[in-house]
Parts: C-alpha cells; structure tokens; sequence
C-alpha cells in the first residue's frame, strides 16, 4: 500500500471527516444539468456526505475513493441514510483512465482533492472522457496565488495553484466557470470551477 493511501486510512480510521458539501455547492451543481439523467460520480468521495446529498435529490452516484475506511464508513453512511442508489468503488485517481465505469456521466464532482492526484491533466482529460455532451465536471479546491509566500501552517499541500490549474482546465475544457466561495485564513481561497 502506498504510504499515502495509508495516511488516508489511519486519518478516516482516526475518525477524521471532511467539510460537509454546503447547499451552495449542491445547488450550483443540480443547476448545472439539462436532462433528467442524472448520474453522478464523487471522485475521492470520503465518507460520502455529498454522494449521500446527491442521492439523496433522486441522482444515480458512483463514489469513488482509494480508502477502504473511508469507503465503509460512506457504506454505514448510506445504509443509515437508507439511500439505495450509491455503488462504492475503491480505485486510485491515479489510474482513473484504466476504470471502468457506466459512461456517459452527466456530473463528475471531485471535491478537496485535486490536489493530491499526481498527474492532474490524465486526471482531467480521463474525467472528460466520462462525461455526457452536456456532462460537467465539478472540483472544489482550496487555490494559492501566485506571489504569495506560503507557510507550513498554510497547508499548501491541500491546495493547486491557481493560474497553473485554471490554465490546465481551460486547455482540456472547452468552458471554464468559477465560484470562489470563502477564505481558509487571509491567504487562500476556496474555488469551485465548473468544466465542460
Ligand atoms: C480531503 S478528503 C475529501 C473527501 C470528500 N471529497 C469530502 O469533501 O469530504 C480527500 C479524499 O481524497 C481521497 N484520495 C486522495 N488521493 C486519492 C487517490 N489517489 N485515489 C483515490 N482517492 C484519493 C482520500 O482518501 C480522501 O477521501
């Protein structure tokens, strides 16, 4: 197991949870789409709370995660939900254009982790396969900006730079939009593009 599969592990094993996804975001993405489709793949899912959300507004969802804690603690989740329409897959984003999945998607969300996938255009050019026509691709991301000077209690890790992953979406996507949502300290945003 890669050592940073396993800090994933330990962290959820710890009873570590991400920020729940805000009804902004959830909104945002339901106004996103044009048919009555309606399938969702969570990218990096966690412990399910938007995938849960999604489904729980009538979606079909795909989560999607390397950590198999996180996975079944989504799984409980969902049972307690009584929510039947979510399949759990434990994939690593790294080798996302190797899975196969029900295709075409009509919304991929990938939301706090863009930043931890290595090759973030394979990532971005395989999301794009899976997608509809009118299919988008919803990443949420904490974003640094260039010329500032970044500390460690920052958390730059946990971030992309701005210009370089606007730059990469817009090459891969023919639609850029953006919404920048709130500030993590004085330093960094949080921003949600919507690709298509
Ligand atoms: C900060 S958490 C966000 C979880 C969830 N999206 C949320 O907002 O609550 C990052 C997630 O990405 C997953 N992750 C990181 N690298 C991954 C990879 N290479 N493949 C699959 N999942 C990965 C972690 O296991 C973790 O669940």
């Amino acid at each position: 197991m890669s050592e940073q599969k396993n800090k994933w592990n330990e962290s959820f094993k710890a009873g570590r949870d991400y920020n729940p996804m805000n009804q902004i975001l959830l909104d945002t993405i339901l106004g996103t789409i044009k048919n009555d489709r309606r399938t969702v793949i969570d990218l990096g899912c966690g412990t399910g709370d938007a995938a849960i959300k999604l489904a729980e507004r009538g979606m079909t969802v795909v989560g999607v995660d390397w950590s198999a804690d996180a996975l079944e603690k989504a799984k409980l989740k969902t049972e307690i939900a009584k929510i039947g329409t979510i399949t759990f897959k434990e994939v690593d984003l790294n080798n996302l254009a190797e899975v196969a999945f029900d295709e075409p998607v009509d919304i991929i969300l990938s939301k706090l982790v863009i930043a931890f996938v290595e090759d973030k255009k394979q990532f971005c050019i395989a999301v794009k396969k899976l997608l509809s026509a009118e299919g988008v691709f919803v990443v949420q991301t904490p974003v640094l900006h260039d010329g500032v000077q970044y500390l460690p209690e920052d958390k730059p890790g946990i971030a992309v730079k701005y210009n370089e992953f606007k730059e990469l979406l817009n090459e891969v996507f023919s639609e850029v939009k953006e919404f920048n949502h709130s500030y993590y300290g004085d330093k960094g945003d949080l921003v949600t593009f919507i690709a298509k």
